[in-house]
């Protein structure tokens, strides 16, 4: 999906499922909003179906099958190869669910992004739509951060947040915590690409401003 402007952020993108948030990327891309050039989709699973959305779109899609390699030390030394081969400047995670071990995320500091379906720091960690209703609370969401070489850690930039009405359940939140994901996403990378949005010391800087508590976008 390269594009006639040669200063565009060139992104990688990390999926390990059914890739929609890649779908939505790939949507705002072809219509504008989001003016970044996708140059490769990597999946750890070889039967993610974000892989068919980016062949689809004839982005290079491909396989790190995490079952190929010898151990987690391999797996992890050729994912960082590869990644330092193709010299992003930016890294989406987009439901990718494996951590990146501290080496990678040195070396790509400040230039990866991840979403997650939860206010964080609250509810890290998988099942998040059916923990928060186990634990009967009335707000839920989706978070994107800087990325460190913990489990869904890192400095928050956005959020977006949604009631928990009595008659949901963890498919409907799901439903509803995703559409925001969209949403909250395409505007952080879309500040990253035009540069309005950095890290420095752990400090989010959003147009040369620190920023204090995340955005918040609000379901409507
Ligand atoms: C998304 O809801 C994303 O927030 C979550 O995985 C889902 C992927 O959906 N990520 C995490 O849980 C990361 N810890 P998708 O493959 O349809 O975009």
């Amino acid at each position: 999906m390269s594009d006639e402007n040669q200063s565009k952020c060139r992104a990688v993108c990390l999926i390990s499922g059914g890739g929609t948030n890649l779908q939505a990327i790939i949507d705002n891309i072809k219509d504008k909003s989001l003016k970044i050039d996708l140059i490769s989709v990597i999946s750890d699973n070889p039967a993610a179906k974000g892989l068919q959305r980016a062949e689809k779109e004839g982005i290079d899609a491909t396989i790190f099958d995490f079952s190929s390699f010898e151990d987690r030390k391999q797996f992890d030394q050729c994912l960082e190869k590869e990644m330092v081969e193709l010299d992003p400047d930016l890294i989406i995670l987009a439901g990718y669910m494996k951590i990146l071990n501290s080496s990678f995320c040195n070396s790509f500091a400040g230039k990866i992004l991840n979403i997650h379906p939860s206010l964080l720091p609250k509810y890290k960690g998988l099942n998040t739509h059916q923990r928060v209703i186990d634990n009967q609370e009335r707000l839920h969401g989706a978070s994107v951060h800087f990325v460190t070489s913990e489990l869904d850690d890192g400095p928050v930039i956005i959020q977006y947040q949604c009631n928990i009405e009595n008659n949901d359940d963890r498919h409907t939140l799901q439903k509803k915590v995703q559409q925001g994901e969209y949403i909250i996403y395409t505007k952080a990378i879309q500040w990253f690409s035009e540069k309005r949005l950095s890290i420095e010391s752990g400090r989010i800087y959003i147009d040369g401003a620190p920023l204090n508590e995340p955005k918040v976008i609000k379901h409507d």
